[in-house]
C-alpha cells in the first residue's frame, strides 16, 4: 500500500531532488473545493487516517450508504482487500482534521496486474453535499491517469445517488454492467451494483463526447 509513510521512505532514499515516481512531487496540494468549505489540503494518507477512513466505511455500511452490510469484517480485512492501492487524504488545512479519503485500488474486474484502478471515495458524514465528493471523483481521475492506469471500473450500489449524480456530472463514463446482488443494505435486503466504465487513455475531451 502506498502510504505517507512510504512515500517519504521513497524521497528520502533519491539524492539530488529526482523523485522516484514524478507524480510523488506534486502532493501535497492545496484546494478549494466550494464555498461551503475552507482550504483542504490532498496528501497521501497516514496509517491513523487509514483507521479512521476504516471506521468512516463501517459507519456508513451501517447506514447502507454506499457500502455493503459487514462488507469489512474487521480492519485488518479492509487492509486486505485494498492491498496495493494508493492511498490519499483530503484533510481541512486550518484543523488537519481528516475531511475525505480517496484510495485508489486494483480493480477486481481486471484479471491482471496493477493496470485497472477501482477508486473507494468516502466523505466524513458531517461534510458531505459540500463538493467534496465530486472533488475526490475527478482526483481519482487525475491521479490514475498520473500512475499510468489504463483504465477506471466504478462499482456502485444502485441506490447511491450522490455517486450517480457525480458520475453523471463528470461524464465520460459507460454504464457496463449491473450486477442484480450487489451487496446487502442493514435491513436484509439486496440491492444491485452499476458497473461504470472510463477509458484513461483518450484525453478528457474525447472522453466527454
Ligand atoms: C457518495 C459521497 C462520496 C458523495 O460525497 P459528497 O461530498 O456528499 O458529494 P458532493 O457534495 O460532491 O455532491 C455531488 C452531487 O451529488 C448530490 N448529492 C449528494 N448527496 C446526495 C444525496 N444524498 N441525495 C441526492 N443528491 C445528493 C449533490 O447535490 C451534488 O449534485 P449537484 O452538484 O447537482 O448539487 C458521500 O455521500 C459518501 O461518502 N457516501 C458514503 C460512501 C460512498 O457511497 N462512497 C462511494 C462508493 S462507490
Amino acid at each position: 500500500m502506498l502510504l505517507r509513510q512510504e512515500v517519504d521512505e521513497k524521497n528520502k532514499n533519491i539524492s539530488g531532488g529526482n523523485k522516484m515516481v514524478s507524480f510523488l512531487g506534486t502532493l501535497p496540494s492545496i484546494e478549494s473545493v466550494s464555498s461551503a468549505l475552507p482550504a483542504v489540503v490532498l496528501d497521501y494518507m497516514t496509517e491513523s487516517q487509514l483507521t479512521e477512513t476504516y471506521h468512516m466505511i463501517q459507519k456508513a455500511a451501517k447506514y447502507g450508504h454506499g457500502f455493503g452490510f459487514q462488507e469489512f469484517s474487521s480492519e485488518d480485512d479492509f487492509r486486505n482487500e485494498i492491498s496495493g492501492s494508493r492511498c490519499f487524504a483530503v484533510t481541512c488545512k486550518e484543523e488537519g482534521t481528516l475531511l475525505a479519503s480517496l484510495i485508489l485500488a486494483q480493480s477486481k474486474f481486471y484479471r491482471g496486474s496493477d493496470q485497472v484502478v477501482d477508486p473507494y471515495i468516502i466523505v466524513k458524514y458531517s461534510d458531505r453535499c459540500k463538493g467534496l465528493g465530486e472533488f475526490c471523483m475527478r482526483q481519482a481521475i487525475k491521479l490514475s491517469v498520473s500512475f499510468g492506469y489504463i483504465a477506471m471500473y466504478i462499482d456502485t450500489f444502485a441506490n447511491n445517488v450522490a455517486i450517480l449524480r457525480i458520475i453523471d456530472k463528470i461524464g465520460g463514463f459507460q454504464q457496463v454492467g449491473c450486477l442484480p446482488v450487489g451487496g446487502c443494505l442493514p435491513c436484509g435486503k439486496f440491492v444491485p451494483s452499476i458497473i461504470f466504465y472510463r477509458n484513461l487513455l483518450i484525453g478528457e475531451e474525447n472522453n466527454n463526447t
